[in-house]
């Protein structure tokens, strides 16, 4: 049998995939795309973030392995089989970057490091006052891996903490809860909101006009998740209106952002190209090993994906 790495990696990554994989899985056959002939051995696909359609034509696949934490392009891609199991990337060295992300975007916003640089570049020598972490209030939305690690951090960080998820889960030192009223009294009371969640039908465009405006008057939105969650021109509207003070954003529903999209230029958004927790080849390949073997041993799989939730 044999491994596909289904991928849009050029040829420097894939040599690095390889090397990862090849490295952990010395035993296995791995292949970088479907050669014909072939098709019928691959019970096995890797798919990072592949175009539409990869998975189709591979009659003898068991399980697809997502090398990255979002699902929602592999479930929307037709190609991928109803009946295949399908797990995603669970990894706590990604978990430790996305709170390294998050982490950096809530102190730069509570100390107020982003104006001070917007300051900068105007030569404009003025000072804030300084405020102690305990004074601020940040709300997590999605507390699952990544969620659960950001809130942690900041708890540690000594921010007052509070996270919202579909079971509200708890999470040692915040205050967490499900539902609309729950919601409702993080985003009152929360001054910078952090996104976690994943891009499912149910938060799509979570962040409309209606949604924004529930959020404290200048408070600032985190958003690390996807774009999709976001509906660009209600929050460009936001920030123009100062009910949003600032966006951190790292995701975007078009990727690379247009060079015409406003975001690039809006002097109250700090943008990053979709790096807040990149998948690390080193520590994830041990990952994919660990669900390779468990399908070989016919032991369950980890980090399986639940279809009917989208995540
Ligand atoms: P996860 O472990 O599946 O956690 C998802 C969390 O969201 C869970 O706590 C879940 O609640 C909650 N949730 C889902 N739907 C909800 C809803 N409708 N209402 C309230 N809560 C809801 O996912 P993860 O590994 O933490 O990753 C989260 C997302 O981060 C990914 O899907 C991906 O989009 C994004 N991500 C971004 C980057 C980046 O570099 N920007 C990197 C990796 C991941 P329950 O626990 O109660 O089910
Ligand atoms: C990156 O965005 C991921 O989902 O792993």
């Amino acid at each position: 049998m044999a491994i596909l790495l289904a991928s849009r990696f050029g040829a420097h990554d894939l040599a690095v995939w390889r090397d990862a994989l090849q490295g952990v899985l010395p035993e296995e056959t791995l292949l970088t795309e479907p050669v014909a002939g072939r098709a019928h051995e691959i019970d096995i696909a890797l798919a990072a973030n592949p175009p539409a359609g990869a998975l189709r034509g591979l009659p003898a696949l068991r399980l697809v392995q997502s090398l990255w934490a979002g699902v929602e392009g592999l479930l929307a891609d037709r190609s991928l089989p109803a009946d295949v199991p399908l797990a995603r990337m669970v990894d706590p060295a990604m978990n430790a970057a996305m709170a390294e992300t998050a982490a950096w975007a809530v102190l730069s916003l509570h100390r107020g490091f982003f104006d001070y640089a917007a300051q900068q570049r105007e030569a404009r020598w003025q000072t804030h006052r300084q405020r102690r972490a305990d004074e601020v209030c940040v709300g997590v939305l999605g507390l699952g891996e990544m969620g659960r690690t950001v809130a942690l951090r900041l708890v540690r960080d000594g921010y007052r903490v509070m996270g919202w998820s579909t079971r509200a889960a708890p999470v040692a030192g915040v205050h967490t809860g499900a539902g609309e009223a729950a919601l409702n009294a993080l985003l009152s009371a929360a001054e910078i909101v952090i996104n976690l969640l994943p891009l499912t039908p149910a938060t799509r465009g979570f962040f409309d006009a209606r949604r924004l405006a529930q959020l404290r008057p200048g408070a600032a939105l985190v958003n690390l998740a996807r774009g999709a969650h976001v509906v660009d021109e209600a929050l460009l509207a936001a920030l123009d209106a100062g009910q949003i003070g600032h966006a951190v954003l790292d995701a975007f529903e078009h990727e690379p952002l247009p060079a015409a999209h406003p975001y690039w230029s809006h002097p109250k958004v700090t943008l990053l190209p979709h790096v807040a927790a990149q998948t690390d080849p080193r520590s994830a390949a041990q990952v994919v090993a660990g669900n390779v073997r468990a399908l070989r041993a016919g032991r369950p799989l980890a980090h399986l994906v639940d279809r009917s939730r989208g995540y």
